[in-house]
């Protein structure tokens, strides 16, 4: 990948760097970063310090991890940068982003702190809900479909070049989208690679009350305390072995993509142009600044991002035929766009706890 650089939304060839990165403004875009979204709980990178930059580089995992895997951690990236654009617009800066091909001890993704292009303020003002953002995954989302006007302004304020909205506004979609998802989620619980996926990063030991700074609190799964001893058990692969003979992963696949998207006023798909390849950075951009915008109306939102990701080639766990299948299912969703994340959008109650973060010095490159 050539290295790209994108100013305010622009591609240009070069952008004026205008600004110093003091230690205070460095600290201040970190934390603001590490708040976005991340697979698992889990930022596989560090941050180093330039003059008039932040750059953003991969650890070991990212690095050596399945190519399919780098969509998670490149889509993490991109909403960290997002924040990153934000936070400086708040201080009255523009922003140069520049995204890099992966290679050891060098930045995927750079932020120069660049001459102020446009109006900044629609950017600054979803400054305010960076904190506030969380994954909430209540089973019941409630309250009506939001107007189209609200999903058209949502879906074109945060859609990227490369990357746009697709709503689920029809009966046919919304249909054809649960079942893929199902199916996806089902797949869990049918191979053992995803369940170990799945089940690697859940934090059993800090039991059902409180926050992880990293892996996922069970606390923040939405699980409704009777199905929680049996969802722990679930953790053991022969046990799911001898249920599945009973049909348990369709049961799981059903609790866990049906239901809570039944259950949703709102579903979109964020859908991108494989062929362009910083998509996968872009869609996280997008993904943050639609999940930040929908915070500030009051709406809760949970990512799904099997469905997307098992239709890639090459995901680690997922058959061939499945990956095939799923693909093309995607098709008469998403057209000629490539799916890259689901969202389902709408009123909840706040989950019972949220995902917390380590310090930001635990992510800065000395
Ligand atoms: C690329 C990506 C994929 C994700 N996939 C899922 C998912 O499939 N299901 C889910 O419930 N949350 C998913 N999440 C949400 C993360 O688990 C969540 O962001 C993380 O645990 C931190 O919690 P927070 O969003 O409340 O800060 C995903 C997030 C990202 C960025």
């Amino acid at each position: 990948m050539e290295s790209v650089t994108v100013v305010d939304g622009e591609a240009t060839k070069s952008a004026e760097p205008s600004g110093v990165m003091n230690e205070a403004l460095f600290y201040q875009l970190v934390e603001a970063a590490i708040a976005a979204p991340s697979a698992e709980n889990r930022h596989h990178i560090r941050f180093r310090r330039c003059s008039d930059s932040i750059e953003i580089i991969p650890d070991d995992t990212f690095l050596t991890d399945a190519p399919a895997r780098h969509a998670l951690y490149q889509m993490a990236v991109g909403a960290m940068v997002e924040n990153i654009v934000i936070t400086l617009a708040a201080e009255g800066s523009g922003a140069s982003v520049q995204w890099h091909e992966l290679a050891d001890d060098r930045p995927v993704a750079t932020v120069t702190i660049a001459e102020r292009a446009g109006d900044l303020a629609a950017t600054a003002a979803l400054q305010a809900f960076i904190a506030q953002r969380c994954t909430n995954r209540t089973l019941r989302y409630s309250g009506q479909a939001m107007p189209a006007e609200q999903r058209t302004t949502l879906a074109q304020d945060a859609a990227s070049p490369h990357c746009k909205v697709v709503w689920m506004d029809s009966r046919r979609l919304r249909s054809a989208l649960m079942r893929v998802a199902t199916l996806a989620e089902r797949e869990r619980y049918l191979s053992a690679e995803l369940h170990s996926e799945l089940y690697k990063d859940i934090r059993f030991d800090l039991g059902w009350r409180v926050g992880a700074e990293e892996g996922l609190a069970p606390a923040t799964l939405g699980i409704e305390p009777l199905l929680r001893p049996v969802f722990k058990l679930l953790r053991h692969w022969k046990l799911i072995q001898v249920l599945n003979l009973f049909g348990m992963a369709y049961v799981l696949g059903f609790r866990a993509a049906k239901m809570p998207l039944l259950l949703a006023p709102d579903i979109c798909v964020l859908t991108c142009d494989r062929t362009v390849t910083t998509c996968f950075f872009e869609a996280g951009r997008t993904l943050q600044r639609l999940w930040l915008a929908a915070t500030r109306a009051g709406l809760s939102v949970q990512p799904f991002a099997a469905s997307a990701l098992y239709g890639l080639p090459g995901y680690p766990g997922v058959a061939e035929h499945l990956q095939r299948r799923i693909a093309e299912a995607w098709q008469a969703i998403a057209g000629e766009g490539v799916p890259v994340m689901v969202l389902r959008l709408g009123h909840a109650r706040p989950p019972l706890q949220r995902a917390l973060r380590p310090s930001p010095d635990r992510f800065v490159s000395r």
